[in-house]
């Protein structure tokens, strides 16, 4: 996570580098900071902001050379903690943090600068033998500044350094174990190096001003011209030239893609968050996603023929590898693809997927399910299973990401731009995909015709599931179940409460509820019952009536037209009758609601709920 940036050019480097940080503000918003250098005096300035908001000037110090002047300022907080820093010069790098090693604090924000504040670094990643150089660097009389991993690199570069920073990049990237995306500004340079192994980083090309940034929501606004880092490549950029290398130092080709998306996307349009945006989206974003269908069809190894083949086991397995909200998608999909196309499907954590020696071949077809395609877990799990020779495939929103641009077939969701940190229409998105992969392999057609009405249907409930946050949004503790393929959706629901809530919820299979969990129900913990009218709606019936036993109160989200239920649950949100296999879509939509509506009513922040990150690039 952690987001970083750079300009080189002829404008303010600091309003860019600050309005790029905003648009990378999703991957983390512990503190901020920046480093620009001009060419007009021979200081280093150092500004922190302390946790009053007040400046504390570290000082003007004086450099030996007579050239240009390195500024840093930088504050624990949100990226608008930046914006009283007038910082002159056209040459600068920024970061936006999510915490690692080290507390938020202004001491541990970046950018770091090395001892005699010649080199500033922003980096993204983890150094996992952070503390061996910091030990090593330490014998040599470095002083550190801070308690995080990557002030290590700055020290590297300036003890590296011999005349070249391109030389001193190479040198020190030589000695760092761990991922990284990184950039260097140096005094008296006309240049800025970034540098990728593992976290993303991307290449803008202006006239007469380049960019860096971790991905192109902080560049779109001023080109459409971009360039990807790969893996083991750095990169130099000046006004009017970028150059490629690898990690050897050999020059490379550079080759530029375009971005056929602008800022407009990025706005509220009137919502008051993000995420109640991108909620509303979901009957265009759905409609968009069923198109993939026949991009879908046209993937050689998902041919309907090869459902025998799995039978016949010459095709093994199908993997689905993802983390956090997109895992609980993969769930859905192992139901959907074992029923409709009764082929076996492991749905693996990505996290946990490499560090136990899964058993992959190169019969099996892995498939990564990301929003953002840079989740780190996501990618070095897909990276073993190419290793291991199997198929490739990912359901990836972000175009480029480096996911979508490693697996064998990629398939964009389509869910548009997702700012908010809790996921929502990339959620369905993923579904829809899910749902069109269980019949390609079934080699049956999926009818969905007046899904997207009943989409919009449900988000009616809007008003009325606002009216109920009134009476739960007190409470500190929810359950949620659900049966069948209703089950992850209650993962879904309780995740998106607590991440955006802070309400600690726990989701259970119904069925499993009496098997532990309901001594946890009382009258202070109240339920949410997803029990839609589906071939196992008695059986969720029978674990509502035990809650109820047990004064537990029922929040059940069911069928239209549903007169039992309204005898056992105190509240009912009722969602359009479907045939029972869209029912995961539909309940999405309530229950990101449900957690919508009772974080308003405690006032948290949405959109950046705290600790976490839309893009989680590190281990
Ligand atoms: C983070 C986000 C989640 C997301 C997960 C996986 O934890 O906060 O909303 O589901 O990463 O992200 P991905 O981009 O791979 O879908």
């Amino acid at each position: 996570m952690c987001g970083i940036i750079g300009y080189i050019g002829n404008k303010e480097a600091s309003k860019i580098l600050i309005s790029g940080l905003e648009k990378l503000e999703y991957r983390g918003y512990d503190s901020a900071g920046l480093a620009v250098i001009d060419n007009k005096e021979n200081k280093t300035s150092e500004i922190n902001r302390n946790n009053n908001g007040n400046k504390t000037n570290n000082g003007n110090k004086t450099n030996n050379n007579n050239n240009n002047t390195l500024h840093i300022f930088k504050s624990k907080g949100r990226v608008s903690r930046l914006y009283s820093a007038i910082l002159p010069g056209k040459i600068g790098i920024g970061h936006t943090r999510w915490a690692t090693h080290g507390l938020p604090a202004d001491k541990n924000s970046h950018p770091f600068l090395d001892e005699k504040k010649e080199f500033a670094v922003v980096h993204n990643g983890i150094i996992e033998n952070y503390l061996e150089l910091k030990e090593e660097l330490r014998e040599q009389g470095v002083q550190f500044s801070s308690e995080t991993d990557s002030e290590v690199i700055v020290h590297l570069l300036a003890k590296h350094y011999s005349g070249d920073v391109k030389d001193a990049v190479l040198k020190t990237i030589r000695r760092l174990k761990g991922a990284y995306a990184f950039c260097v500004l140096k005094n008296n340079s006309e240049e800025i190096i970034g540098a990728r192994n593992g976290s993303p980083l991307v290449i803008g090309l202006g006239n007469n001003e380049n960019f860096f940034a971790s991905d192109v929501s902080a560049l779109v606004e001023h080109t459409k011209n971009v360039v990807y880092l790969n893996d083991f490549e750095l990169s130099r950029i000046r006004h009017k030239d970028v150059e490629i290398f690898d990690f050897n130092g050999k020059k490379k080709e550079l080759k530029i893609k375009k971005i056929d998306w602008d800022l407009e996307q990025a706005q509220k349009s009137g919502y008051k968050h993000f995420m109640l945006k991108e909620i509303f989206e979901q009957p265009q974003v759905i409609a968009e996603s069923l198109k993939l269908e026949l991009e879908i069809k046209k993937i050689p190894f998902l041919m309907p023929k090869k459902a025998e083949e799995f039978e016949n086991k010459s095709l093994q397995k199908i993997i689905l590898v993802a983390c956090g909200t997109a895992s609980y998608a993969g769930l859905v999909g192992k139901y959907l693809i074992e029923k409709i196309a009764r082929i076996p499907v492991i749905n693996e954590t990505a996290s946990e997927f490499r560090y136990k020696d899964p058993l992959v071949s190169k019969d099996d077809i892995v498939i990564a399910i990301s929003q953002s395609g840079e989740t780190a877990d996501t990618l070095a799990a897909i990276r073993l299973a190419k290793q291991r020779g199997a198929k490739t495939l990912g359901f990836i929103n972000v175009i480029d990401s480096t996911i979508a641009r490693e697996v064998d077939h990629v398939i964009y969701t389509r869910a548009g731009l997702e700012i908010g940190v809790a996921s929502t229409k990339a959620f369905t998105s993923q579904l829809v995909c899910l749902y069109l992969l269980a019949f390609q392999l079934a080699g049956k057609k999926m009818n969905s015709s007046s899904l997207i009405e009943k989409i919009k249907e449900t988000l009616s409930l809007n008003k009325e599931i606002k009216e109920l946050s009134e009476q739960y949004f007190n409470y500190s503790n929810f359950l949620y179940i659900g049966r069948n393929m209703n089950f992850p959706l209650a993962l879904e629901g309780a995740l998106k409460l607590k991440e955006i809530s802070y309400i600690h919820a726990e989701a259970y299979p119904a069925g499993e509820l009496k098997h532990g969990p309901i001594a946890l129900v009382s009258e202070e913990t109240p339920t949410l019952a997803l029990c839609p009218q589906d071939e196992v709606y008695d059986k969720t019936l029978s674990n509502i009536e035990e809650i109820k036993a047990r004064k537990g109160k029922v929040i059940a989200l069911a069928t239209q037209g549903d007169e039992k239920i309204k005898q056992v649950a105190d509240n009912i949100i009722f969602i359009p009758k479907t045939d029972p296999i869209f029912y995961p879509l539909l309940s999405a939509i309530p229950l990101q609601l449900f957690a919508y509506h009772l974080a308003d009513r405690k006032e948290c922040d949405i959109d950046k709920p705290r600790n976490l990150a839309k893009s989680v690039t590190v281990e």
